[in-house]
């Protein structure tokens, strides 16, 4: 797969080597789970990072750059990415900051990066707390997936994949969403889940998004569809859920929002739940304050002129923007949107 890209274009590659080129001088980012598995690489060349929200962050980042002067990293180096989408949002941030910029390569090891974060030159830190609020756009050189990373996977993690991957499948068409349902529903039942054909046809339709508007001027901005929310859910629970769980609620939030403006009937409101549902059972939102949530929302990249906008669906592959004039509404949105999962739980 061939990504084009304004930076250069780059490639996926589905395969489970990746061979150093003897000339070049290797250095490796690499998530701390792997520390203690077989996995031969120049050990003075490493680095083990814990993925982390914190680990995200400015300082942080400021510590990994310090460490790989101290291994003698020059301009002409690359950095080899090992890790899930916390491990490529710091190494794409150094890689593009360190000498005004070198080359990275990234080995993608979760569900949510290797169907998604992947793809799409986006990079972001946290910074006070605030998510994803430092960054630009920097894309690896190569990407190579293996999908025998996935086999170690937590439960979490992977279903954190699965809900981030929804909103790609939402955004499609009727056959890649019934495609995506049919999968979920083998997953829960047990049964095979085709999670070879997801991560493709995922980054299928991302790439549709992204070729078109790599900088989120028009309808890349579609991807934020569940995000806005999302984001505001894993802040409120310090990160304790997993970033494709709290945007999978950010989902049902939103649906049911274009539900209460009339766009969705209530058939087609239970449709779309009902997969994000399964993904998100092991979590709830019972705890959560709504004002909290609405004062996160005007940190939010879209909010303009204070004014909160979000993504919501018409249907499936219909998204568009609304603007909320009043914070009130929102409000009242969400403190229905509990009562109304309760009643229908
Ligand atoms: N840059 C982008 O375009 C983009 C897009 C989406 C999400 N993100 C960011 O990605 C982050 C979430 O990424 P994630 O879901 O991949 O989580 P993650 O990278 O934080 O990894 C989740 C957990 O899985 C572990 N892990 C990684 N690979 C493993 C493996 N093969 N086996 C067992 N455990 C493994 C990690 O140690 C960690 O505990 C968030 O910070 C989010 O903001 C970035």
């Amino acid at each position: 797969m061939i990504i084009k890209s304004k930076f250069g274009n780059y490639t996926v590659e589905f395969k489970n080597y990746f061979n150093e080129n003897k000339k070049q001088k290797y250095f490796y980012l690499v998530d701390s789970f792997f520390k203690k598995k077989n996995i031969k690489l120049k050990e003075t060349n490493t680095i083990y990072i814990k993925a982390s929200e914190k680990a995200k962050s400015y300082i942080h980042v400021s510590t990994i750059i310090n460490k790989l002067l101290k291994k003698n990293i020059d301009k002409n180096s690359i950095i080899v990415c090992i890790g899930g989408g916390t491990l490529q949002d710091i190494t794409s941030f150094i890689a593009h900051i360190l000498f005004r910029g070198i080359s990275w390569i990234f080995i993608p090891t979760t569900l949510l990066a290797q169907s998604d974060s992947c793809i799409g030159s986006k990079i972001s830190i946290n910074f006070k707390g605030v998510k994803n609020i430092l960054g630009g756009y920097y894309p690896p050189q190569k990407i190579y997936i293996n999908q025998n990373f996935l086999k170690s996977l937590k439960e979490k993690d992977l279903l954190s994949g699965l809900g981030e991957m929804a909103h790609y499948y939402y955004l499609s068409d009727k056959n890649k969403f019934n495609f995506f349902t049919k999968n979920i529903h083998s997953y829960f039942d047990k049964k095979n889940i085709e999670l070879d054909k997801m991560i493709k046809k995922s980054l299928k339709i991302k790439q549709t998004f992204i070729e078109k508007d790599e900088l989120e001027k028009n309808i890349r901005i579609y991807l934020n569809y569940g995000h806005s929310f999302g984001h505001a859910i894993e802040a409120i629970s310090n990160f304790k859920i997993p970033h494709g769980i709290a945007v999978c609620f950010g989902l049902q939030i939103a649906n049911y929002i274009s539900f209460r403006l009339g766009f969705l009937s209530l058939d087609q409101l239970f449709t779309l739940q009902k997969p994000l549902k399964l993904i998100s059972k092991n979590y709830n939102l019972k705890k959560y304050n709504e004002l909290e949530m609405i004062k996160i929302l005007k940190k939010d990249k879209k909010t303009i002129n204070n004014k909160i906008r979000l993504i919501l669906i018409k249907n499936i592959g219909k998204p568009f923007i609304k603007k909320f004039e009043k914070d009130s509404l929102l409000l009242k949105y969400l403190l229905d949107f509990k009562k109304f999962n309760l009643k229908y739980n």
